[in-house]
């Protein structure tokens, strides 16, 4: 790995767009105030809407103040406005990509970037094939080697089923080498999704734990009080298990299951965490999946204050698009053999809370009598905090001070916030500055973003086939449908609770 980023233009498909605006120009300005972008660095964006440079400079500052954690100052904007640059166009206009051409090479020449690009694919993805087409005709790549490098940055969904996954893949495949990609899943970019690697691999004593002997199951949970946020028709066509599972959440699964890599290298992590998408057990048929996942589709919320999924713009009033899922996974190998992973994700739960729980066994012998403990001894459980309150904690039984014998539950608790000064980096800062470095370890690979297809395109078919009776089937500001416990009482175990801990606890 490289460890400084690279000179580079950042050639954004579209950049007036909400991806754009939300994360990626609050993420470059934070990194080009902090002094951590190249000194060769210049965004160029392209897309439908007409604009001049001063127009799409004017249009980013407001993105920036709006969604920046820290908006610009007029100095700090100032410099950073300098290096942005933008371009008009149809993409279905092969002169748009000359001019793309033309204007690279003009910023090259000004801003010192050594001809090397990043392209990022920020616009519907219906656009994706369409661009690499014209990429290719207007042989914007450098296929061959690295000097100078071009690279590739594909947003999700990659794909919307296995079918269409591998063909956009066949597609990319024919303008640009696999090492050249990076599908952003900005999952993997927060700090507390890096961290599981750090905790397993930087410390001795849990890995001797991490396996079928010591833990009982494993749950993720990625719970949201936000709704659809006006993304109606984007909704309709994905649901929950395209937005948030086939990606964000199996990528978590791939983290705490995979074995040890190697190396820090990206493949030697990437070599395992695709090992994981190879384990995952596959379905059996229908039955199968009806009783490993449960959907949800929220209603009103109970005081009115929140509408029905179904009554949000853009959304069919019929509509059976899951916003909700839980899912009890297995990953099929020696480690974690008959070891359970509940994944549970929704929209508009009661409170935004996404956690890893690693639930250990319970003692095998209890010496406390019935007087001696609440109703039994609390397993261990560890629970790797993602966020909000980023932190660890881990619980465990302890004597309550007194005369007597009583056990009590307890736990130790990290919060990064008591440990560390200043804000946590955004996922994109860190995912962008790892493509101009080169480091893809944090990346979906073609493998295992088309396993994670086959893993979940059966679901989706069985859904399809079966759609559900019951929606809405839980209220907006609940804590989801009363199926997911369901699903965890039928295995004799319960959902890990959606509030934080009290800070003080
Ligand atoms: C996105 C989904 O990928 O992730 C959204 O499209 C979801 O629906 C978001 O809200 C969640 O990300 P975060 O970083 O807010 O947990």
């Amino acid at each position: 790995m490289t460890e400084v980023p690279q000179p580079c233009v950042l050639l954004v498909f579209g950049a007036t767009g909400d991806l754009a605006r939300r994360k990626l120009m609050p993420a470059l300005f934070r990194l080009h105030v902090r002094g951590l972008l190249p000194k060769g660095f210049a965004v160029l964006g392209a897309s439908r809407r007409p604009l001049s440079h001063d127009q799409f400079r004017a249009l980013m500052r407001e993105a920036c103040i709006q969604f920046s954690p820290t908006p610009p100052s007029d100095e700090q904007w100032g410099s950073f406005a300098e290096r942005l640059y933008y371009e008009t166009g149809h993409f279905t206009d092969q002169t748009l990509f000359q001019r793309l051409n033309m204007s690279l090479r003009e910023i090259d020449h000004r801003h010192e970037t050594q001809g090397n690009r990043v392209f990022y694919l920020a616009t519907l993805p219906s656009n994706y094939p369409l661009l690499v087409r014209q990429f290719r005709g207007a042989e914007m790549v450098n296929k061959i080697d690295d000097r100078p490098f071009t690279r590739l940055i594909v947003e999700k969904p990659f794909g919307h089923d296995l079918d269409s996954a591998i063909a956009l893949n066949d597609e990319i495949a024919t303008v640009f080498r696999e090492d050249q990609v990076y599908r952003i899943d900005h999952y993997l970019g927060k700090e507390t999704v890096q961290n599981i690697l750090v905790f397993r691999f930087a410390n001795a004593i849990f890995e001797p734990l991490w396996n079928r002997i010591h833990i009982d199951h494993v749950q993720i949970t990625a719970a949201e009080t936000l709704g659809i946020e006006g993304r109606g028709s984007y909704y309709e066509e994905t649901g929950v298990l395209r937005d948030m599972v086939q990606n964000h959440l199996l990528q978590i699964v791939s983290l705490v299951a995979m074995e040890p890599p190697l190396s820090f290298d990206a493949d030697a992590i990437r070599d395992k965490r695709a090992e994981v998408f190879r384990a995952l057990r596959r379905f059996t048929g229908p039955e199968d999946i009806a009783a490993a996942t449960v959907r949800g589709q929220y209603g009103p919320s109970v005081d009115g204050s929140l509408k029905a999924y179904r009554a949000e713009p853009g959304v069919d009033p019929q509509s059976p698009v899951p916003t909700y899922m839980a899912l009890r996974v297995f990953v099929d190998n020696w480690r974690w053999q008959g070891v359970p992973f509940y994944i549970r994700t929704g929209k508009h739960l009661r409170r935004s809370t996404s956690v890893v729980v690693i639930q250990f066994r319970q003692i095998p012998f209890c010496l406390f009598g019935q007087d001696q403990v609440r109703s039994h001894i609390e397993p261990n459980r560890l629970v790797l905090r993602i966020q909000p309150h980023e932190g660890i904690s881990l619980g465990f039984s302890i004597k309550a001070p007194g005369n007597e014998t009583y056990v009590d539950h307890t736990r130790m608790r990290f919060t990064y916030s008591n440990y560390y000064e200043g804000e946590m980096p955004l996922a994109y800062e860190r995912l962008l500055t790892d493509v101009m470095r080169g480091y893809a370890a944090l990346f979906a690979r073609r493998d295992s973003v088309e396993e994670a297809w086959r893993f979940v395109t059966p679901i989706l078919d069985a859904w399809t086939q079966d759609p559900a009776h019951d929606f809405p089937n839980y209220a907006a500001d609940s804590d989801g449908p009363e199926a997911a416990n369901a699903l965890l009482e039928a295995d004799g175990r319960s959902w890990h609770p959606l509030d934080p801990p009290a800070p003080s606890s």
